[in-house]
């Protein structure tokens, strides 16, 4: 299995460490392409200790490959994840802006799209992400569903990352079924 993980810009940031432990172990060959916000939160040699592969963020780095990286990830991966996905990145998927690595490579992809949305509960309650999230899951995504709780922000809602745990079912049930 080739899985293609696409991190944003969330507090939830650090949960994907143990989702990364969980798919190698698993015996998947995990790629993480990531938003600069993404890297404000966890560091890049984290995610590339742990997924035994270089971390993309720029279609404009240096590489002796000339293949185009987006193109290039968008043909690597049987699936691909975006967890967790900000409502800033999930607005651009919706609309189809490519304006960074991992909005390339999702406009450039044909393979199934897996969406793990967290946020505050008013950002995902907000009109404009229910439209989004509306939008992406009618053009086929998979959307998962927050779950609720205590968010980092102080808030008491709906908008968590599922813990790493329930994600990787979650994501391996969807991939099993696909
Ligand atoms: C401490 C902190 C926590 C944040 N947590 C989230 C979050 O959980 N979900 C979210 O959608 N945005 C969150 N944001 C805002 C995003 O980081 C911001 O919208 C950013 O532009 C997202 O960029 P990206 O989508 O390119 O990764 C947070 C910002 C800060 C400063």
């Amino acid at each position: 299995m080739n899985v293609l993980l696409g991190i944003t810009g969330a507090i939830a940031c650090y949960k994907v460490c143990t989702l990364v432990r969980l798919m190698k172990g698993a015996g998947w060959n995990v790629r993480i392409v990531a938003t600069d916000r993404a890297l404000d939160f966890v560091g890049e040699i984290t995610w590339r200790t742990l997924s035994q592969n270089p971390v993309e963020r720029s279609a404009f780095a240096e590489s002796s490959d000339w293949h185009p990286r987006h193109i290039e990830m968008a043909d690597w991966c049987d699936v691909f994840v975006v967890a967790p996905l900000s409502a800033n990145t999930m607005a651009k998927l919706a609309n189809g802006l490519a304006d960074n690595l991992l909005t390339q490579t999702a406009l450039a992809c044909t393979k199934p799209l897996l969406l793990a949305p967290s946020m505050n509960t008013h950002m995902w309650q907000h009109p404009a992400t229910q439209a989004n999230a509306a939008t992406l899951m009618a053009r086929g995504a998979k959307m998962l569903t927050p779950a609720e709780g205590d968010l980092a922000c102080g808030v008491t809602g709906t908008g968590r990352l599922p813990e790493p745990e329930e994600l990787f079912a979650q994501i391996q049930a969807f991939c099993t079924n696909d």
